[in-house]
């Protein structure tokens, strides 16, 4: 399976996929990687590890439909199967939503529906958590829709909040398991182990 990810920053997420992919735990192909962001480190990550990187960016195209056509001619040229979005801080077109409708993956940094939407990304999300007296909290990978952070669920795992915790040693503890669940979410949509089912996803492995 052929997967393009969208990244805006550090690119950590990304790295754990291509790990995986090199490590044969991916069962998938991180075939192109996009980022809104051209010094984003996530671009630099893509060109070490061969991979075909872009900077491609909505504010650079004075028509929109120029922007579409350049985000699918990316799709196009690299057969492209599954998007995933791994840090990136822009929302994807309507048109590439429904063109690529339960085919686009999420990793977020807390257990939706809680602590998402606009907004909610990086530090603010885990200040929210701890702002809230929360006693967990966790990471979700999502299936993306035409909102932000509104799809159906894939995966969750829990992280527990500690006492002494500050928004940047939640952050770190949560994008640990962030690296975890993205790879598995790949690799179950890779071996299509996941219907969609009422609205919910349904594993189809166990
Ligand atoms: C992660 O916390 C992710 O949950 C959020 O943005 C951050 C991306 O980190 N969407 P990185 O660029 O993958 O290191």
């Amino acid at each position: 399976m052929k997967l393009c990810v969208f990244a805006s920053g550090s690119g950590s997420n990304l790295q754990a996929l291509i790990d995986a992919q090199y490590s044969q735990k991916l069962c998938a192909e991180v075939a192109a990687v996009v980022s809104n962001n051209e010094s984003a480190y996530a671009l630099e990550r893509a060109r070490c590890a061969g991979i075909s990187a872009y900077h491609i960016a909505s504010q650079n195209f004075e028509r929109r439909e120029d922007f579409l056509t350049s985000l699918c001619r990316v799709f196009d040229e690299h057969n492209i199967e599954l998007i995933v979005l791994a840090g990136y801080l822009k929302k994807l077109p309507p048109e590439i939503v429904q063109k690529f409708a339960n085919r686009i993956l999420n990793v977020h940094p807390s257990l939706l529906p809680s602590f998402g939407g606009k907004g909610m990304h990086g530090l603010a999300v885990h200040r929210a958590v701890l702002n809230a007296g929360c006693k967990v909290s966790g990471a979700t990978v999502h299936i993306v829709d035409e909102r932000y952070d509104t799809g159906i669920i894939v995966l969750q795992k829990c992280v527990a909040v500690l006492d002494d915790d500050t928004p940047e040693t939640l952050a770190a503890r949560v994008l640990t398991v962030e690296h975890e669940l993205l790879p598995r979410a790949v690799r179950m949509f890779a071996h299509d182990e996941i219907t969609i089912c009422n609205g919910r996803s349904v594993y189809t492995c166990l």
